[in-house]
């Protein structure tokens, strides 16, 4: 479905038609789009809290310039690929942008006054921007004046590429994906809390690359006492993320621990309230910020809560790494989205299994898995999937 959106000549009244196939939405648009999200994949997990944004000038077949969107703060994708271009009749171009151009004036000006100086003819876009202060307004300002805009192209993709962001904006809280590493019978540690290794190293080095594409890494205390880790990116060239630990009594806040090293980033320690306390100034003297959070009952921390305050902090997307009660929480609040399961070719028989009694429903009322991916990794297989909540919440 392709969306072109048109300023009638003899009215400022704007149309939109949606049109089924338009022909425009050709095979030639189709690939400089690919192009255009291919740009956009260069940036994963550097611009957050921005989208991921790519962009494609082209001439017909003729690409005349590319660029993304590297970080936030920096220039948009329009601009960089506009960038060189001054001075060539684009009249007859088009712009090819898997995010609707912003209209609007942040820590750079709109995409859009770009669009309408260098005179582009022809934007095409795959999805438009949630953000209210976007959302529609720049497809419009950009109709208003004359350039032709046509929206849907490769929409899920773009949906896609861009899910930590859309879900931030859209839902108010992070993309919340659950990675574990367990044996063919879903164990993730043994009888005596032992978990390294389970999954070999290839699995292990996939596992990193996954960190550097999200905002924060979380873990509850007890992983952080018995397995010291220091959830970073080492095994493979990569941003490491921030780390958050859910640790209502703060006993995992301790100098010396691997999570602390020195220039190890940003690391957050999420208590219930008045948690602080006594612990404050360790957490000061260690660079660790401590979040007070309300707790939800007998649930422990209010999830819903913690993931506000994620969102208001400028996370989009938190791998929860375990152990099993931190994942078993996430899923029983019904704020996951995907999970990576990486599984060993192993059985433990015994040992703590990834995920507790969530109370999901059982077979009838649990989430579904949906775009399921399986790919073998060493001897390990990894299975991802979207989950489906519907009818289940
Ligand atoms: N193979 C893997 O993929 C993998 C990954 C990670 C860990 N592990 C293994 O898993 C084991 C640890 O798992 P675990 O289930 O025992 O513990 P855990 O999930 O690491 O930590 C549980 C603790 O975290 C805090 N917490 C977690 N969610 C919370 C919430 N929603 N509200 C409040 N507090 C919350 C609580 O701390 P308080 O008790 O202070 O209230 C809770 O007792 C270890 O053996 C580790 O080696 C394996």
């Amino acid at each position: 479905m392709t969306e072109i959106w048109s300023a009638a000549p003899d009215s400022r009244r704007l149309e939109v038609a949606k049109l089924r196939d338009t022909g425009r939405a050709d095979e030639r648009d189709r690939t400089l789009m690919k192009l255009a999200l291919g740009q956009a994949r260069r940036a994963i997990g550097s611009t957050s809290p921005n989208p991921v944004v790519g962009a494609v000038v082209a001439r017909g077949w003729d690409v005349l310039a590319a660029g993304h969107h590297k970080r936030a703060g920096g220039p948009h994708a329009e601009r960089a690929a506009l960038e060189g271009l001054e001075g060539i009749d684009l009249s007859g171009a088009t712009l090819y942008v898997n995010l609707e151009p912003c209209c609007h004036y942040g820590a750079t000006p709109p995409c859009t006054d770009v669009i309408i100086e260098r005179k582009v003819g022809r934007v095409v876009a795959s999805i438009s921007d949630p953000n209210p202060l976007v959302s529609g307004k720049g497809f419009r300002t950009l109709a208003e004046s004359g350039v032709s805009v046509e929206v849907g192209l490769l929409a899920a993709e773009a949906t896609r590429l861009n899910e930590a962001y859309l879900t931030r904006v859209a839902r108010g809280r992070p993309f919340v994906a659950v990675k574990v590493a367990g044996t063919w019978d879903g164990r993730i540690a043994d009888s005596s809390g032992r978990s390294k290794w389970i999954t070999g190293l290839k699995a292990r080095r996939y596992a990193h690359y996954l960190r550097a594409h999200f905002d924060a890494v979380l873990v509850g205390s007890r992983t952080v006492l018995l397995d010291d880790p220091q959830l970073d990116v080492r095994l493979v060239k990569g941003r490491s993320p921030a780390k958050i630990v859910l640790d209502p009594g703060l006993e995992s806040l301790r100098a010396g621990s691997k999570l602390l090293v020195p220039g190890g980033g940003r690391t957050v320690f999420v208590c219930g309230p008045g948690g602080a306390g006594a612990r404050t100034e360790l957490a000061l003297a260690l660079g660790v910020e401590l979040w007070e959070v309300p707790s939800d009952g007998a649930e422990g921390l209010d999830l819903g809560m913690f993931l506000k305050r994620a969102a208001g902090e400028g996370f989009s997307s938190i791998l929860v790494e375990g152990g099993a009660a931190t994942v078993t929480s996430f899923m029983k609040a019904r704020v996951v989205d995907k999970i990576c399961l990486f599984a060993a070719p192993k059985l433990m028989g015994s040992g703590l299994s990834w995920m507790g009694d969530a109370a999901l429903g059982g077979l009838e009322k649990g989430p579904s898995i949906k775009e399921i991916a399986v790919r073998k990794i060493g001897p390990d297989v990894l299975m991802s999937g979207y989950l489906d909540w519907t009818g289940s919440r």
